[in-house]
């Protein structure tokens, strides 16, 4: 019989979203009445905005016709996405990329997680606490770690707290890592980094030979100036630091899948005799063996997001969901409840009312308010006593969400 990838059983539980989906399936059978609103995992229900969907209709369209027909497109990404991306999204920020550096793929959760692939697997990994559980999964899963001890903390990997008592920004590692994970604007607490502080991580990264993935997934919400869109904004970031971006909350493409990594070409790693190899050059190459690509249509919408009326259009929908941050965060601000993120990150993470573990704040919202959120301890044992709620839903569901829990636990 073949053998199983036994590292998987050290995993937790199951995967949280789902868990969240099956607890909220066991309680709308039981309750089929109950109007439940769903500000649990980040996922847009607003619709394409119209330039973009013509674009990905036109982009169907070509394909009706031999001279227009694209079949396999290039690995990497079509070549003119990426000089859009570089032109529109990193040139106004200073930052400038080639072409050969920008991978477009169908999502930041798989790159994050293929890009293991290309890693030796005795580089000590450092992840945040509480967590994007995909950093902390796919580390497990191949195999880069021990069993997780009772508080859930896996043996090998170095935990860097994220919490109210260190604002949100814990501490260079004492220890040697070799790859540390930053979310900025950060998935689950929706805080972020100013440059003063990822000059302080990159400098890190350089002097200990130290790669930083840092995934900009939610850079799009930043509202503040003067608060970094891209980690390579940082002088000697190209020489230590992968980029992780994504079209999915940015302009609606959770469910048509785009999004791209920036590998620098001065990004250098060691073979294990002791020479230089890029990093580049393998993402490419692992990329061509195992990716074919993004489908010709959704790069065309992808590209159209970047058009003068594809961003103003975007631009409108993000302002729609940072607004509900707003209305999440100062109505629950105002009914006594503590609350992080929300200003520059579709995210809100509160304190627990009445000292409620997670889970029981979880179960007890949907219960008695018929909403959904995601719990803290779900993100790692630091996010124990927190929950996370979206600015994703619609604006009568936030507000409604909003009165009922204002209802229940304001003071
Ligand atoms: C989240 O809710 O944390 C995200 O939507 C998950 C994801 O991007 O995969």
């Amino acid at each position: 019989m073949a053998r199983i990838n036994d590292h998987y059983l050290k995993l937790q539980a199951g995967y949280l979203f789902p868990e969240i989906s099956r607890r909220i399936n066991e309680f709308t059978s039981a309750n089929p009445e109950a109007a439940v609103i769903r500000l649990g995992i980040g996922d847009v229900t607003e619709p394409l905005p119209p330039v973009i969907l013509k674009a990905f209709h036109d982009g169907v369209d070509e394909q009706a016709n031999s001279a227009s027909f694209h079949g396999y497109g290039p690995e990497q990404g079509y070549q003119w996405l990426s000089e859009i991306i570089i032109d529109k999204a990193y040139k106004p920020l200073g930052v400038d990329l080639k072409a050969s550096e920008v991978f477009i793929s169908d999502g930041s959760k798989c790159d994050c997680a293929n890009i293991l692939d290309i890693f030796a697997l005795d580089n000590v990994v450092a992840i945040g606490d509480p967590v994007y559980p995909v950093y902390n999964d796919t580390n497990v899963m191949v195999g880069r770690t021990g069993e997780a001890d009772d508080k859930g903390y896996y043996q090998g990997i170095v935990y860097m707290p994220f919490t109210a008592e260190n604002n949100f920004m814990p501490a260079l590692p004492t220890e040697k890592v070799d790859i540390i994970y930053l979310c900025f604007p950060n998935n689950p607490t929706g805080t972020v980094a100013s440059k003063t502080e990822l000059k302080k991580w990159v400098d890190y990264a350089l002097a200990n030979d130290a790669i930083i993935f840092f995934d900009a997934a939610y850079e799009a919400f930043i509202t503040e100036a003067d608060i970094p869109h891209s980690i390579y904004e940082v002088e000697g970031a190209e020489k230590c630091a992968i980029e992780f971006r994504s079209f999915s909350k940015t302009a609606g493409f959770t469910g048509i899948r785009c999004a791209l990594t920036v590998v620098p070409e001065a990004l250098m790693g060691t073979t294990e005799a002791g020479e230089k190899y890029s990093f580049n050059q393998l993402w490419n190459r692992r990329q061509c063996t195992k990716f074919n690509g993004v489908s010709y249509p959704v790069q065309k919408a992808a590209a159209a997001v970047y058009s003068d009326e594809g961003w103003e259009q975007t631009k409108t929908i993000i302002d729609f969901y940072m607004e509900n941050a707003r209305i999440i965060r100062e109505g629950l601000t105002a009914a006594g409840i503590t609350c992080y993120g929300g200003v520059n990150a579709p995210y809100i993470w509160l304190q627990t009312p009445e000292g409620m573990s997670s889970w029981e704040f979880f179960d007890k919202l949907l219960n008695e308010c018929h909403v959904v959120g995601t719990p803290g301890s779900g993100f790692g044992p630091s996010g124990e006593g927190y929950f996370r709620l979206s600015a994703f839903g619609n604006r009568k569901n936030v507000e409604t969400a909003v009165e009922r829990i204002k209802e229940k636990w304001g003071k």
